[in-house]
């Protein structure tokens, strides 16, 4: 492909719906390769901001308010960062052949309502999957956990991310609380919840994929290094890379990775969340974008996930290798305010191997992703360590 020249009418043009800390990177990494970028979220100053030639801040979920900016921004690629998007303005816009969204628009409208994923994977392609269900009222969800999924399981609504509206619940006296809580905790209330059994796992994995053109200009599928991670309340505090497994597993990881993205197709890359026992993998939920998990690839990989998505976007030649074990541990907010301090940068610079990313947020909330401590090493057990002591040293101060 040719990369026109920025601000000029030959510009290729990047349009994210999204802008936080995951499209700050893929921004910087667009800006790289004299991509324009054009960065949207629901709130000013968002992290990508900061970075592209120009923002907006709009109510993604408004199919109308989303087609009037496409119109006015005429995008080469439609990029979004988040879920919450009104994708019937996105199947419009592709089904007109003038911007590409990235991967493709069936693929952010199945990924972004769990029912639509979940049976594309379990009915439809065979993947394994935990038991599970759906259900419209909390009688039927009484049922489906009585008739086979059983406990201790997962109440999650079918809209939703970062653990939102999600509760695990042990035994039947819990159920009604997750119910209410699933209903009123949803992005959008869908009227539906999906009920999961709980899977025994040994470790959760985010394995990245990547779809991208070849030197023939045919389609490979890519994977890095499995990508372990620990969840808290249904959000990401710490990951490493690589995760040790059996080879087995690892393979059955990659073909189950290889058939989810196959059938979602397009190109760029995808964070494909599976569940891993011994030898046995189970499929979770994939995301068509870079994965927050995978942040730690800023400091293990030689092309780093960001790099990745954009080249894979741009149609150029990708490479996965992992160049040195690494961790990440997040820096939360801990306190509410806005226009916050940032202490003891230096300190945690001076652990061997670190590296930090402060997002820049505007606000801070006590449980908000402000940054992002890394660190690489010999080992993910020293790589951890390293990242959990650069991250205990930063504070979040009031302004
Ligand atoms: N069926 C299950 N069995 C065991 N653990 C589960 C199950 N479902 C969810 N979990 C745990 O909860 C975490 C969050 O679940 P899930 O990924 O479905 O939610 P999410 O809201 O989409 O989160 P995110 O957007 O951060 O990926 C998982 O990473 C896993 O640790
Ligand atoms: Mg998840």
């Amino acid at each position: 492909m040719i990369i026109g020249t920025p601000l000029t009418d030959n510009a290729t043009k990047a349009l994210l719906l999204g802008s936080g800390e995951l499209g700050k990177e893929l921004a910087i990494c667009l800006q790289r390769y004299g991509v324009e970028v054009v960065a949207v979220d629901r709130y000013a100053h968002a992290p990508a901001h900061a970075v592209a030639h120009r923002n907006y801040v709009i109510d993604m979920t408004d199919a109308a308010v989303v087609k009037a900016l496409i119109a006015v921004e005429q995008p080469t690629f439609i990029i979004p960062e988040i879920e919450a998007i009104a994708t019937v303005a996105l199947a419009e816009i592709e089904a007109q052949g003038v911007s590409t969204v990235v991967p493709n628009a069936r693929a952010i409208q199945l990924t972004m309502n769990r029912e639509g994923i979940r049976s594309l994977a379990a009915e439809q392609l065979g993947l394994p999957t935990s038991r599970y269900a759906f259900a419209e009222s909390f009688a039927a969800l009484q049922a489906a956990v009585d008739q086979g999924i059983g406990y201790p399981c997962f109440v999650k609504p079918t809209m939703s991310s970062s653990g939102k509206g999600q509760s695990m619940v042990k035994c039947a006296d819990e159920l009604a609380a997750a119910w209410d809580y699933a209903k009123s905790s949803g992005r959008v209330d869908t009227g539906k919840v999906i009920v999961e059994a709980k899977i025994d796992f040994d470790f959760e994995i985010t394995l990245l994929t990547v779809r991208a053109l070849n030197a023939q200009g045919e389609v490979d599928t890519c994977f890095c290094e499995p990508i372990g991670h620990v969840q808290e309340h249904g959000d990401y505090r710490q990951s490493w890379q690589p995760q040790a497994m059996s080879a087995a597993a690892l393979a059955r990881a990659q073909a189950i990775a290889r058939t989810i993205t196959s059938a979602i197709g397009g190109l760029g890359l995808f964070g494909v969340e599976l569940f891993v026992d011994g030898d046995q993998v189970w499929f979770s939920e994939v995301s068509p974008r870079p994965h927050d998990t995978g942040m730690v690839t800023m400091v293990t990989q030689r092309q780093n996930e960001f790099e990745l998505h954009a080249r894979a976007i741009l149609g150029l030649p990708v490479d996965t290798r992992l160049l040195q074990a690494g961790a990440s541990a997040v820096i939360l907010g801990g306190i509410a305010a806005q226009g916050v301090g940032y202490q003891g940068l230096a300190q945690a610079l001076a652990v061997p191997g670190s590296a930090i990313r402060l997002f820049g947020k505007p606000e801070a909330f006590v449980n908000r992703r402000m940054g992002v401590a890394l660190a690489s090493a010999d080992s993910t057990d020293e790589a951890l360590r390293l990242a959990g002591q650069a991250a205990s040293l930063v504070t979040v101060t009031p302004p």
